[in-house]
């Protein structure tokens, strides 16, 4: 039985886990509540645990939620919420963690692993991952994507197994779900999308600059305390620094080790407080509620399915667009 039938999925969508603030109870519950599976993102363990408690009711009993894990801001307070949640799926991005796995999977819990290339799809495995998520580098946010989704997926497909694997990158509309199902996914997962619905906590200034624009690059500048690579659109941080001062990119290199250590908390208060002229930009998303020139030295999350995204739209709706018919 595929991961999407043990879970008891209505429609092969799922809403990726978004970190930061993003994705939270208002956007996973109505994603859930529709049929998909939603995702609430990683944030501080205190708020994450509210969330899930949240997201759980607006979910409605019997439909399946997910939480993300972002591995290096992992605590076991974030783990616990996962379990008290009673949550049907954990994804995990950005590292590896087999102990956490294990108590996950002890506890009825369905874990996958993010995954770029066939060699991360193994360790996963061997980790005890009990499903995949393929990601392509065309995919917005947080990378480990290294080729297009189609390549990916087929990649990771040939070394799952029997596994389940879902497939993220470039879903805008319910053709490219149709297509990554035909190719093998499970199920499609879709950030950019849920970024664009009246739930997401995104800031109102950064949903119109997806409705507006197109051109994406795969960056570290936004790398202080997590220098892993994300797809983001083109603002002025980008413009103005492109991939930063090498002094910036080294400390960005060594940030990851205390960056990690630092409460999630302040990493998502700094973007507030950071300066274009200053080009040291952490990961932390623009929020619904910071100032509007936020905008301007945050990242801007956004896949290339951006191209094919023009308004907000009601999450409900945005599941309803996602999935093919008859699916
Ligand atoms: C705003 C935003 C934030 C993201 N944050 C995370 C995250 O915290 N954890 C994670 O696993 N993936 C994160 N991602 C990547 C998604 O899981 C997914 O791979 C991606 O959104 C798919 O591409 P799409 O945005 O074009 O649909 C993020 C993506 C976006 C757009």
């Amino acid at each position: 039985m595929s991961l999407a039938a043990r879970i008891g999925l209505e429609h092969p969508v799922v809403q990726a886990g978004m970190g930061g603030g993003i994705a939270g109870a208002a956007l996973a519950g109505a994603v859930s509540a529709a049929g998909g599976l939603g995702t609430v993102g990683i944030m501080g363990e205190r708020a994450f645990t509210a969330a899930l408690a949240e997201a759980r009711e607006r979910a409605g009993s019997g439909r399946p939620l997910a939480a993300n894990l972002l591995v290096p801001f992992t605590r076991r307070g974030h783990v616990e919420a996962c379990l008290r949640a009673r949550v049907a799926v954990v994804v995990l991005h950005g590292g590896t963690l087999p102990e956490v796995i294990r108590t996950l999977t002890a506890g009825g819990i369905e874990v996958l692993q993010t995954v770029g290339t066939r060699e991360q799809a193994r360790r996963a495995l061997a980790d005890g991952a009990t499903g995949l998520v393929a990601q392509g580098r065309d995919a917005g946010g947080h990378l480990v994507g290294v080729q297009d989704t189609p390549q990916t997926l087929a990649a990771v497909l040939e070394v799952a197994g029997g596994t389940s694997v879902w497939a993220a990158g470039g879903v805008a509309g319910a053709a490219d779900t149709e297509r990554l199902l035909a190719a093998g996914a499970d199920a499609a997962v879709a950030g950019t999308r849920f970024v664009l619905s009246t739930e997401s906590a995104a800031h109102p200034g950064y949903k119109q600059a997806l409705v507006a624009g197109t051109r994406t690059v795969d960056t570290k500048l936004f790398g202080f305390g997590w220098p892993m690579r994300h797809r983001v659109l083109v603002n002025d941080a980008v413009e103005r620094w492109g991939e930063g001062p090498a002094a910036v990119r080294a400390l960005n290199e060594r940030s990851g080790r205390f960056g990690a250590r630092l409460p999630l908390t302040l990493m998502e208060r700094y973007p507030s407080v950071q300066r274009l002229s200053l080009p040291v930009f952490t990961a932390g998303p623009a929020l619904a509620g910071m100032p509007d020139r936020v905008l301007r030295v945050a990242p801007l999350y956004a896949g290339t399915s951006v191209a094919g995204l023009h308004d907000v739209i009601d999450a409900a709706e945005a599941v309803a667009c996602l999935t093919p018919p008859g699916r």
